[in-house]
């Protein structure tokens, strides 16, 4: 279009948009390799990948496949994995008691990996979920209504111990009881592993977007439901001084870095604690938001690679640090 019109501007802010040379100069945020830890589900026995199917690419390994697993990620670049265990149902009780045997598929995992890659870094969730009964993250009291505080910190300060000698670089507690950090730091230090740091999910919300997760873990099997209500623990999605205040506990009572979790629809509660806070920033990109990312892309609807890349950046831009996603080993290789 032939035209002379034109505006009396001091600022063409689309000056700076005009070529890719230019918006590269200018960018602001980017996804790096280092920022990504991949979650991973581990199983017993020697079966075949299970995959699970409203979250696609992702499968639960057995022990051999989940170190192979492993080696691709530490090759393409992903420095940290967070691992996430399916117990079988016949090792599930109301009191968790599997959550600290020795010998459990966690700890067999983390010696294994540690034996292969010994720079990979290796997080554990400290949560009882995976091997209760009923499907919460605590022991129940005697009308198995009431989640117990302070009985529940005792197994976890166990559970981290156990971890912490199979050879973790962070523990990582996503149960939120009161008190847990506290306790759990307390304990590494009295055992001599005064390095074995804490990664607290300190801003955990009570997420309609844990079900694909509840399903991989099986905690959604044994709970018979995949809305199993943790609203006595976890956080009102509703409330961000609260949240604020549960990261300022885990702060003073010794984490080493604070987590939100889900990340898409929480980057306010990223952005607040980021300028609370001078620790570092996790963010859990949840199996729900993953979930929801490839369904809309299976319909036609959305764009995978864009999207995926889209959400990581925003979570990104708004704090984190470091950012837990399904989508590690694919932005690993799109990166490469
Ligand atoms: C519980 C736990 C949950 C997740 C990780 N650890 C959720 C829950 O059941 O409350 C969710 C992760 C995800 O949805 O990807 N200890």
């Amino acid at each position: 279009m032939e035209t002379d019109f034109k505006l009396n501007l001091t600022q063409r802010p689309r000056r700076l948009r005009r070529t890719e040379g230019i918006r590269k100069l200018v960018l602001e945020t980017a996804i790096s390799k280092n920022d990504l830890i991949a979650p991973l589900f581990v199983k017993g026995g020697d079966g075949q990948p299970e995959a699970i199917e409203s979250m696609p690419s992702i499968s639960r390994l057995n022990l051999e496949d989940l170190i192979k697993e492993c080696e691709e990620l530490f090759s393409l670049g992903v420095s940290a994995v967070a691992l996430f265990p399916q117990v079988d149902p016949s090792l599930k009780n109301d009191d968790a008691t599997y959550a600290t045997n020795g010998d459990n598929l966690v700890l067999r995992s983390v010696r294994a990996i540690k034996k292969a890659l010994p720079d990979l870094i290796v997080i554990t969730d400290v949560a009882l979920d995976p091997y209760t009964s009923h499907g919460h993250d605590g022991v129940l009291d005697k009308t198995g209504s009431v989640v117990l505080n302070d009985p529940t910190v005792q197994i976890l300060c166990d559970m981290a111990c156990q971890q912490a000698e199979a050879g973790v670089d962070l523990v990582a507690p996503s149960d939120m009881m009161d008190g847990r950090v506290g306790a759990i730091r307390e304990v590494l230090d009295e055992s001599g592993y005064i390095n074995t740091g804490i990664m607290a999910y300190s801003a955990k919300f009570a997420s309609a977007f844990y079900g694909p997760f509840r399903e991989a873990v099986g905690s959604a099997q044994a709970a018979r439901t995949k809305l199993l209500d943790k609203r006595t623990y976890q956080l009102n999605p509703a409330n961000r001084n609260e949240a604020a205040l549960e990261c300022r506990l885990d702060a003073d009572e010794g984490a080493d870095i604070l987590m939100v979790k889900p990340a898409g629809p929480y980057l306010d509660i990223i952005r607040d604690l980021r300028n609370a806070s001078d620790l570092p920033v996790a963010a859990y990109q949840v199996s729900g938001e993953y979930a929801q990312i490839h369904a809309a892309a299976q319909l036609g609807w959305l764009d995978l690679e864009k999207s995926r890349d889209e959400s990581l950046l925003a979570i990104k831009r708004a704090g984190a640090d470091m950012i837990l996603t399904y989508f590690a080993k694919e932005v690993a290789k799109a990166l490469f």
